[in-house]
């Protein structure tokens, strides 16, 4: 190769490094334009806590679903405008709540670091948070996401939905460059927070030709979820906790779905084939090994890129 290719090989390089990546996040990023970014959303999340036990789990949840819809890039945060409807008023918005937080979070950052950082950054350091204030693992959070300007109720489709089984589940992990070890240590999240009726009906009712219930859900508990959830009449915000200690973060959920306990058939299907098996065997036998896999793969989850600005307002485009 001549100088003059090489050089022009290697701008292509670049640059198609830079396109199919994006914006490459780093650990100093704020390091000098806004050292106390990480303090100040911590507090923010602290005291939102104290005052309401669901919002670790709603944050968590909703960093999920932003980097699973366009990378991780705020597009939940958007709200509908005129025609176009945003993904937080798409169908599974169900779970979506305690978006306030974020407002809070923004705005405590913005009085200190004006135009500086993200609301993709500030949702990627409140997860983390809503994972360490309920006891679970820290980690060092990459930062310099950007926010985008698109959002659409229609693409939240593309989140993986709770009846999915195995292959379905790899396939939505790995279009987005996440293993089954990754969708094992992940689930893990379901340690945390509530789920209605509509995500796990399809168990208790009309579940298949030859049962009405999902044979591989535990007897005991597919009587109580019938009770909480029953065909008609059901109280509008009825459902059920995701594990017996929903506001811990614990490996609890790695041991109800040992016992056929878990409830979305997408949790069960991790007993489906043994490799993902095996994980979920280790982490129910060890909060360690589960907690260093749960860092380890949300800094990847939360490392799906999108997003070119710095919004103001964490709910409208600049
Ligand atoms: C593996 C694919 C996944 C599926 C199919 C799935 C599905 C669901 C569903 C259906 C709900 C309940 C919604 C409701 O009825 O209110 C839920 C809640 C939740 N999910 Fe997932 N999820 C998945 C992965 C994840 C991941 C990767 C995380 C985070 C690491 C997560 C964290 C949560 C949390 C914390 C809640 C509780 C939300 C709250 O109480 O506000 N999920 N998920
Ligand atoms: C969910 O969507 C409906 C309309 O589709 C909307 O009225 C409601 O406010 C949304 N919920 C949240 C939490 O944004
Ligand atoms: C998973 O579901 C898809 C779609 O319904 C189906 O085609 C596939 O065979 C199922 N895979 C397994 C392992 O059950
Ligand atoms: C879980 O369900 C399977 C059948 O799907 C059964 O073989 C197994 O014994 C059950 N385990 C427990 C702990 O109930």
């Amino acid at each position: 190769m001549s100088p003059s290719s090489a050089f022009l090989f290697s701008s292509l390089l670049v640059l198609s490094l830079i396109y199919s990546h994006g914006n490459a996040l780093s650990s100093n990023y704020y390091e000098n334009s806004c050292p106390q970014v990480e303090d100040i959303v911590t507090q923010v999340i602290t005291e939102a806590t104290k005052k309401d036990k669901t919002v670790p789990a709603a944050l968590l949840r909703m960093h999920f679903h932003d980097c699973f819809i366009r990378g991780c890039d705020a597009s939940v945060l958007l709200n509908s405008k005129g025609k176009n409807i945003a993904e937080k008023d798409g169908p599974p918005n169900v779970s979506l709540h305690a978006f306030y937080v974020i407002d809070n979070a923004k705005k405590a950052v913005e009085a200190v670091c004006p135009g500086i950082v993200s609301c993709a950054d500030i949702l990627a350091f409140a997860a983390r948070d809503a994972v360490v204030v309920s006891g679970g693992p820290s980690w060092d959070v990459p930062k310099g996401r950007k926010d985008g300007r698109t959002s659409k109720a229609s693409e939240t489709r593309q989140l993986p939905a709770p009846t999915f089984n195995i292959s379905q589940l790899q396939q939505s992990f790995s279009q987005r460059g996440l293993s089954l070890e990754d969708l094992v240590a992940l689930s893990g999240g379901h340690t945390l927070g509530f789920s209605h009726c509509s995500s796990f009906s399809n168990r208790i009712h009309n579940f298949d030709a030859t049962n009405d219930v999902d044979p591989t859900l535990h007897p005991s508990l597919a009587s109580t979820l019938k009770g909480i959830c029953p065909l008609k009449n059901r109280a509008k915000n009825a459902g059920t906790a995701m594990d017996t200690s929903s506001t811990t973060f614990d490996n609890s959920y790695y041991k109800l779905i040992l016992q056929n306990k878990s409830l979305f058939s997408s949790d069960q299907a991790l007993l489906s084939i043994p490799k993902t098996k095996t994980l979920v065997s280790d982490f129910a036998s060890s909060k360690e090994t589960f907690f260093k896999a749960f860092a380890k793969s949300m800094i990847k989850m939360s490392s799906i890129n999108g997003g070119q600005e710095v919004r103001k307002d964490c709910r409208v485009v600049n």
